[in-house]
């Protein structure tokens, strides 16, 4: 059996990883030649045109994250099962990112950062506490579910949104279209981690600005995108930002990757960039992960992370 790695990026790292985890298997990359009856499985990260067709013995395709959008746009995409990374070390990092600008926003460090580059020494007396702050996780999947229980450990006020019910004992959750407006209304920082597909492209707009709450303790709504960049309107959000119906913004991704160098976004006072690094996946793990769904696989035993490709997530 071969695995087959198609990536845009330096294949390098996982080459490593899956030759030390699979020893008895030959793993190739684009590029050199291969047998392509060969290939069984194949490990991939935006797929350039053609990489992924014409394998005709595939039987799983890995998505080297969490999220399928990059694999659902491409032409002609193989008729197996898609597999995603559901993996510890991915969720606790972008928990760790959730939690780490909740609280920024919530002990309004971005203010201490500028008093500390202009030596100004001024206590923001007027902090809430964090069961004062109302938390909307905007998805409440693996990602959405992990980030949430970690908030409320901190003392926010949690809720979450979701497609389908999702009932859990520590917080209160809303479902579907209908419940979305009293979700939004209860909500001061906005923490969107759903998925890119066709029903949710472009939802974080003025229009869905206007529903958060503003009698929050924060003086203004916050969002924090840590999803995807299609998710949301830039420049929706710069005008809300302006007029306040925004108070700050949190931004892990972005409309278009890498944030273009004349994009108002890097320079405004109150969002906060990161390049996509919300919770990357790691090698060592995500492998570890990869290499036990073929085990799990090649055993007739269920497959973790296999998307529904009608939802598209
Ligand atoms: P899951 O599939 O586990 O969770 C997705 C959640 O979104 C679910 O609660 C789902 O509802 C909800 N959802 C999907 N579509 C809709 C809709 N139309 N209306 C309402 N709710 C909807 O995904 P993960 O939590 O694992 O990951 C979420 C996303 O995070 C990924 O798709 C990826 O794009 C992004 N990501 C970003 C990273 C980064 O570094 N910035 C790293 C990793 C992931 P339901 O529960 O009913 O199915
Ligand atoms: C992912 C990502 O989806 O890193 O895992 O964006």
């Amino acid at each position: 059996m071969t695995l087959l790695i198609a990536l845009s990026w330096d294949p390098e790292p996982w080459v490593e990883r899956f030759g030390r985890f699979l020893p008895d298997r030959r793993i190739v990359v684009l590029g050199e030649p291969f047998d392509r009856q060969e290939i069984r499985y194949a490990a991939t990260w935006g797929p350039q045109a053609g990489s992924l067709d014409a394998l005709p013995n595939l039987e799983l395709l890995f998505s080297l994250g969490a999220g399928v959008d990059h694999l659902m746009r491409y032409p002609n995409l193989p008729d197996v099962p898609i597999v995603r990374v559901i993996e510890d070390d991915l969720t606790n990092r972008m928990s760790e990112y959730v939690v780490m600008h909740a609280l920024m926003h919530l002990r309004d460090q971005r203010r201490y950062d500028a008093q500390q580059r202009a030596r100004i020494w001024e206590d923001n007396r007027s902090q809430p506490a964090a069961r004062e702050v109302r938390v909307g996780m905007l998805g409440f999947g693996v990602l959405g579910q992990d980030a949430g229980r970690k908030l409320q450990m901190m003392g926010f006020d949690v809720a979450a949104w979701s497609r389908t019910p999702k009932p859990v004992e520590w917080c209160r959750t809303y479902t579907g279209p209908e419940e979305l407006d009293a979700f939004l209304a209860r909500t001061d920082i906005l923490v969107c981690l759903l998925p890119l597909t066709p029903e949710t492209r472009g939802m974080l707009n003025r229009d869905l600005f206007t529903k958060l709450a503003r009698n929050g303790r924060l003086g203004g709504p916050v969002l924090m995108n840590a999803a995807r960049g299609g998710l949301q309107v830039e420049a929706d959000i710069l005008a809300c930002l302006e007029d306040g119906t925004l108070k700050a913004a949190t931004l892990d991704v972005f409309e278009t990757e890498p944030l273009p160098t004349d994009s108002p976004l890097w320079t405004h006072p109150a969002v906060t960039i990161s390049p996509h690094s919300a919770a990357t996946s790691e090698p060592d793990a995500t492998a570890r992960y990869i290499v036990e769904q073929i085990r799990r696989h090649e055993a007739g035993e269920p497959v973790s992370g296999v998307v529904d490709r009608d939802r598209g997530y």
